[in-house]
């Protein structure tokens, strides 16, 4: 009978999935003990990871992790807002020590309600660059990803997505189609222009790229490349690791789309390449703080951005390491360069102006 059960008290919702990452398995709610219990690991020799990447890359690295300290890395999976909602509810009782997600919008929630504690270390501060993480050490950037702009090559040429501001002109009427507003990626994007250009600025963007609109706003950063190949509009914005795995993919009707599609980093000859993060930090309240470190130190060792890299389709967030080949086939870009808690403190206003520019 296993005593050791860190997890025991929580109740698993149908929603989420607990990921014994030694076994490669993803355990329902009923494998809780089991979960707990890891034989042979120790019952102490373990960090407790709220992700809400679902990639089969995080796995080798946890792996990697569990071989470099010996400390086994327990995942609990969930979408972004489930993961914060659970934190919340457990407050201090919570066994979670690092909280990690994709877009610094959902890491600054976390922070604003108190639950990361800031962490600051050499190793850290070495490794990810500055702009890459919060400025107090709330959470820390391990890859990065860039807003692109996805164009039709049978009917736009390369200069004329050259901006994210072509978008909004005369050039581009009825020929843009978008995600909804409420997306975080969509929130972020517009609140590193708030940062950048004011609030003005981006009202008057929002509005003349919602004037372009060919449809209503709809389906996920995919369904925008499927849309512009299929010939609904001519050009969209994406995350670029959408188009790259469309560009992987073994159907051959994804690479069919790619084929149609061109993609562009824009404004390279002005602020850069909108770039955001996965990333993570240690929660206020974590067991196993030293660990928890020890695992956001890992994730930006070289030893672990190098064996992401070529399974990942983000790009390292450490300068030096080479990304995956098709993505270095892309080029270096410039990337926007602002403080990454800025997607958070204007994510607010960025919503309200959506709203006002009617971009539903
Ligand atoms: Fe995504």
């Amino acid at each position: 009978m296993c005593n050791c059960e860190p997890f025991a008290s929580f109740i698993l919702e149908a929603t989420l999935s607990f990921s014994l990452s030694r076994r490669g398995l993803v355990l329902g709610a009923s494998a809780t003990a089991l979960a707990a219990c890891t034989p042979g690991g120790g019952e102490d020799n373990y960090v407790n990871v709220y992700t809400a990447r679902h990639y089969d890359a995080d796995r080798a690295l946890y792996a990697g992790f569990q071989e470099a300290t010996g400390v086994e890395v327990r995942a609990l999976t969930g979408s972004a807002e489930q993961l914060l909602e659970r934190l919340r509810a457990e407050g201090e009782a919570s066994e979670a020590d690092v909280f990690v997600s994709a877009d610094a919008g959902n890491l600054w929630k976390v922070k604003e309600a108190g639950l990361f504690q800031n962490v600051v270390t050499p190793a850290l501060e070495q490794n990810v660059p500055q702009h890459l993480r919060d400025p107090e050490g709330a959470f820390w950037g391990f890859t990065k990803r860039a807003r692109i702009i996805v164009y039709r090559k049978d009917a736009v040429r390369p200069e004329e997505v050259a901006t994210m501001d072509a978008l909004g002109t005369a050039r581009f009427r009825n020929q843009i189609v978008m995600r909804s507003s409420s997306n975080t990626y969509q929130l972020s994007t517009l609140a590193a222009r708030i940062e950048r250009l004011g609030a003005e600025n981006a009202k008057a963007w929002a509005g003349a790229v919602r004037g372009n609109f060919a449809r209503d706003p709809q389906g996920s950063d995919s369904d925008q490349i499927k849309a512009v190949a299929a010939g609904e509009a001519q050009a969209s914005v994406c995350n670029h690791y959408y188009y790259f795995r469309m560009m992987r993919s073994e159907d051959a009707a994804d690479r069919d789309v790619i084929g149609k599609v061109g993609f562009a980093f824009p404004d390279q000859a002005g602020a850069g390449t909108h770039v955001n993060i996965s990333g993570g930090g240690v929660t206020a309240h974590a067991k196993r703080r030293e660990r928890a470190v020890q695992f956001l130190e890992y994730l930006v060792s070289d030893a672990a951005q190098t064996m992401l890299a070529p399974l990942n389709t983000e790009f390292p967030i450490r300068p030096q390491i080479a990304p995956a080949p098709d993505l270095a086939a892309a080029g270096a870009f410039k990337e926007e360069n602002i403080p990454l808690d800025a997607l958070g403190r204007h994510q607010a206003e960025a919503a309200r102006i959506f709203e006002e520019v009617g971009w539903s």
